[in-house]
């Protein structure tokens, strides 16, 4: 990649910074940019639109961003201190991750979310049945504090409003002269892959075939939708009579540890 892109100050599995250069020519023009599976946040943040609607099911994502809207410099001071060394090991790692489990305090839930997502293992985001966060300690060097990270992502969140619901509840909200980005976890490329969890829920493919069913009728509406998903005989089913692009990355896969593989990408432009 030549061109420099905004990162986001969270890690996140699917994050789309790669995808970049392939996604933003396919964006068109539009008043405001719904993503109902905001993630961490890579297309807003390198996207010009007047405003956005951003959604995610994910609770503790959606109030770090809300958090970080409405403080910025006292949130990021007070979210730096975590980030001493002192911090960076198991001991200190599981006690803060207790403290993020059983705290009521949004404020102090947000810091530690940031903590939790920097330092345990492989950037992951995973709970338990009860809803308990339970990613083990991630063993880095020196865990990143990204303040330039999240101060421009303050600077961004300006133009947005954020909400914690259904992907469903968050498209209804589509106007002529909206476009709509939706990222949702991807189909499965084998029979035998897993749907991938992301929060307590998977996404079934009745959902798959929602999102699918809602972006046709959408695109009646004149509201125009693109999607993001594997580029399989499935989705490509699933999408039509949508226009398809294809493309291949190289992607770190894990079966019986990481191999780096090529994986065809697809985007559905309705
Ligand atoms: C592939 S990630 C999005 C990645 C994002 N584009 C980025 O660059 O970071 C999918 C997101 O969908 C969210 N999600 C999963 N099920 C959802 C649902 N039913 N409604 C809304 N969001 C959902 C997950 O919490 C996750 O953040």
């Amino acid at each position: 990649m030549t061109k420099s892109y905004h990162r986001s100050f969270l890690k996140w599995a699917g994050g789309k910074y790669r995808l970049l250069p392939y996604i933003l020519p396919h964006l068109p023009v539009g008043k405001r940019l719904i993503e109902p599976f905001l993630g961490s946040g890579v297309i807003f943040l390198n996207t010009d639109y007047p405003s956005y609607k951003l959604n995610d099911t994910n609770k503790d994502l959606i109030n770090l961003y809300k958090i970080l809207k409405t403080e910025k410099s006292d949130f990021i001071n007070h979210a730096a201190k975590y980030f001493d060394q002192k911090y960076n090991h198991p001991d200190a790692y599981y006690l803060l991750r207790n403290q993020f489990n059983t705290s009521k305090d949004i404020y102090e839930r947000a810091l530690l979310f940031l903590y939790l997502n920097r330092h345990g293992y492989n950037g992951l985001c995973r709970y338990n049945k009860q809803g308990k966060y339970n990613v083990p300690f991630g063993h880095y060097t020196k865990p990143y504090f990204p303040a330039d990270e999240m101060a421009y992502f303050y600077h961004k969140a300006k133009k947005a409003t954020f909400t914690c619901t259904n992907f469903t509840t968050s498209i209804k909200k589509g106007r002529q002269g909206d476009i709509i980005y939706c990222d949702p976890p991807y189909v499965p490329l084998s029979k035998t892959a897993h749907f991938t969890h992301y929060y307590q829920h998977g996404f079934s493919m009745k959902q798959q075939e929602e999102l699918a069913t809602m972006a046709k009728n959408l695109q009646q509406e004149k509201v125009k939708i693109l999607i993001s998903n594997h580029h399989t005989p499935l989705t490509e089913k699933l999408y039509a009579p949508a226009k398809i692009f294809a493309f291949e990355v190289q992607r770190n896969i894990s079966c019986k540890g990481y191999k780096r593989t090529k994986v065809r990408e697809l985007l559905a432009q309705f």
